[in-house]
């Protein structure tokens, strides 16, 4: 091959490997094999040969285009492997990073104080029940022995809602739910939401309470006050927790009686907490349920749960139950 074919030849190895992507390849191939590439302008050149000149220059040429397109390809297929091994790394998984995780969730505070109340008094035999949150004047009110213009109203400040209904202001209005149908006798205890106009450290519109009503033929205050401590003793884990029955009125129980918890440790301890309402059903209501109160004696009462979980787990402000900080529901997770 003539010297300045092989030089040309050796310019475009040079050219093309320098061309590190498909746009300076395509610049580098056109110098070269292009319309105005120096190799076809040796092509154009080859008119002005003689026959015979013109036949070995032409193979000559051939050779060398045959070359340097030789080396278009195998540069394009190098630059094609670059960029997909490129394009691999950028788009790989790394499977050995840990992963971010989902956290585990866990129950809120009042509703594992829900499932232990449930618990305890599941395993003495009492049935669960719930009522709706939006209720009538009669099951909340006047079934219960409170009618209209009794003076024992004003002690809950109602959220009256339309059509005359009202949010249950206690969960009482359960018991008069259930009695009325389930035939005694009967044992349910009854957790659920009730609103009050009250907001304050200790006070919340919506709180929580449980209801309980036992209805047998021959029970008296003392099953009530055993059942009752039994339940404080367990849920509070301590055997030597004082328990108080202390003269107190509702109007849909005669006698009543508030109960009241004493630590004998702790932070609270010496001190005496109220935690429940309780009494003897009236016979008004007893009525109400549709049965004797000739025959059929009722005991009841009802707790709040915010209280009940403030006092077992240490916690100074009702309102953290509903503020969803995470730092504190963290700590009820199990
Ligand atoms: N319903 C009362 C309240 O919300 C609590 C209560 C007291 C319930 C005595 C009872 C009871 O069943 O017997 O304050």
């Amino acid at each position: 091959m003539d010297s300045t074919l092989s030089d040309l030849v050796a310019q475009a190895r040079v050219a093309l490997a320098e061309s590190a992507d498909t746009t300076s390849l395509a610049n580098a191939k056109a110098r070269f094999l292009g319309r105005d590439g120096s190799l076809t302008a040796r092509m154009k050149a080859l008119g002005s040969l003689s026959g015979e000149q013109k036949a070995a220059a032409g193979r000559e040429l051939n050779v060398a285009k045959q070359a340097i397109e030789a080396l278009v390809n195998a540069r394009e297929a190098e630059i094609a492997r670059a960029q997909l091994e490129a394009r691999l790394a950028q788009e790989s998984v790394d499977v050995t990073l840990p992963g971010r995780g989902l956290g585990a969730g866990g129950l809120h505070p009042i509703t594992l104080t829900i499932a232990r109340i449930e618990a305890i008094f599941h395993s003495i035999g009492f049935d669960v029940a719930d009522g709706p949150e939006i209720e009538e004047d009669f099951y909340n009110f006047t079934a219960l022995n409170t009618p209209e213009n009794h003076p024992a109203r004003s002690m809950h400040d109602t959220f009256y809602v339309e059509g005359g209904l009202l949010l249950r202001t206690h969960t009482s209005p359960v018991q008069v739910r259930y009695a009325r149908m389930h035939p005694p006798p009967i044992r349910v205890i009854a957790p659920g939401k009730t609103y009050r106009v009250d907001s304050d450290a200790t006070h919340s519109p919506m709180f929580h309470q449980f209801e309980g009503l036992w209805i047998d033929e021959d029970i008296s205050f003392a099953d009530l006050k055993s059942v009752y401590s039994d339940f404080l003793r367990r849920f509070f884990e301590s055997d030597s927790l004082d328990v108080r029955f202390r003269p107190s009125y509702f109007p849909f129980t005669e006698p009543s009686a508030e109960i009241d918890i004493r630590f004998p440790d702790g932070p609270l301890a010496g001190r005496w907490l109220e935690v429940s309402g309780s009494g003897q059903v009236h016979p008004n209501v007893v009525r109400n349920f549709g049965l004797d109160p000739e025959r059929w004696v009722g005991f009841a009462f009802g707790s709040g749960i915010e209280r009940l979980a403030m006092l077992r787990y240490g916690i100074g402000d009702l309102r953290l139950f509903y503020e969803n900080d995470l730092r504190f529901l963290q700590q009820f997770n199990r």
